[in-house]
């Protein structure tokens, strides 16, 4: 689905001295390259605070600490999503609300949302999935009607802007709601050589408070005040991470390339939806998804992989079905539109070093079976 060794050749010298360095100097945690990289993505996403974590998971954790929640306490994402984003709110024993999603955009419906909304609920996390922001002017007023937090994942769409309807101010996405979370999982646009994450707020103070809960709730050194945990971006992967923030841009373009080449390879086919770009947001194409009508889904698969052809579901299971999840409130049925997708979509390869040949291949071997 990607090709990270192609990409790691393009930046081989640049990204092996930064390496090199980090091992001389043997600053391998918090240093240098790592306040040097949290320094290069607060310019990039024009944010005050960027704290880095060991991955997007434990960000996403640590967001939620930082918040004066309590158990019991509800926070509404959505049911489309990686189990990640509900994990976090289920192991910090906080209740997830699951929501249905748009089915253009696969992004959290606002409406559903607000009538989500009940007396405990705290907090909103809309997921940027597939790489394009969700409605964020919409997550806002809700937040701001309901006095909520807004916890935006973004670990799939770093890099895209938002343009906000009414102000019609251009961010980063990430940097709308009151904490923003990101994962450089190698395989995402911004990918790191291991694991590793981010936080980014505009607060001072909640900046403060996720600082202290990444470092065992200690702001002098030995003396706890919080419980907290131990996350921690290490010098390598910052030092990879600061060359790859150079070019993310150009990732994004390489994607956004490829992206239309499928378009107009899938267009108009009354069996293929291709993704919907929404007004007000650009797309970053963390994954080329579509959403097939009355095709075999896994007969598909089977024919691309018997042409060494990758393709992935992401996700077959939305979050109220998986068995960990399962909770009385839910049943099958309740979110027909994630229901739906999980059993209808298939994402196809993009990354930054596919070829117009590559992708012939791709939809020549997609349409062939699709007819
Ligand atoms: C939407 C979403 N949230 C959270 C995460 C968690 O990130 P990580 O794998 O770095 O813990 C991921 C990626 O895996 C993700 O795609």
């Amino acid at each position: 689905m990607v090709d990270l060794g192609g990409q790691y050749k393009k930046i081989k010298p640049e990204v092996d001295k930064a390496i090199q360095e980090v091992m001389e100097n043997t600053s391998f945690i918090n240093g240098p390259s790592v306040h040097k990289f949290q320094k290069s993505l607060e310019d990039y996403l024009n944010v005050k605070h960027v704290i880095p974590c060991a991955n997007g998971t434990d960000a996403l954790q640590v967001a939620l600490m930082a918040l004066d929640l309590k158990p019991g306490d509800e926070v509404i994402t959505t049911s489309f999503t990686f189990i990640a984003t509900a994990e976090v709110i289920a192991l910090l024993q906080l209740t997830p609300v699951l929501v249905d999603v748009d089915p253009d955009t696969f992004n959290i419906d606002p409406v559903a949302v607000e009538k989500a909304v009940t007396p405990k609920t705290r907090a909103i996390i809309p997921v940027h999935l597939f790489g394009q922001p969700a409605d964020l002017h919409a997550m806002i007023m809700i937040a701001q009607k309901h006095n909520l937090y807004i916890i935006e994942d973004n670990a799939q769409a770093i890099g895209a802007d938002y343009t906000c309807p009414e102000s019609g101010n251009t961010k980063k996405a990430g940097t709308f709601g009151h904490i923003g979370c990101t994962s450089f999982f190698p395989s995402k646009n911004l990918g790191a050589f291991g694991d590793g994450g981010a936080i980014f707020t505009n607060s001072d103070e909640l900046a403060e408070q996720m600082r202290v809960v990444v470092n065992h709730g200690m702001k002098v050194r030995y003396y706890h005040d919080y419980v907290g945990v131990n996350s921690r971006l290490d010098g390598i992967q910052a030092a990879v991470l600061d060359i790859k923030l150079k070019h993310l841009d150009e990732y994004a373009a390489a994607r956004q390339k490829a992206a239309a080449y499928y378009n107009n390879a899938f267009a108009n086919h009354p069996k293929i939806r291709t993704p919907v770009t929404a007004a007000g947001g650009t797309h970053v194409f963390h994954q080329y998804t579509l959403v097939l009508n009355n095709v075999d889904r896994e007969g598909l698969m089977k024919h691309l992989a018997d042409k060494g052809i990758a393709s992935a579901v992401y996700y077959p299971v939305p979050l109220h079905l998986q068995k960990a999840y399962l909770d009385p409130r839910y049943k099958e049925g309740d979110f027909p539109v994630t229901e739906a997708l999980s059993k209808s979509v298939i994402s196809l390869p993009i990354h930054t070093e596919l070829t117009e040949e590559i992708q012939k291949e791709i939809t020549d071997a997609f349409l062939e079976f699709v007819g």
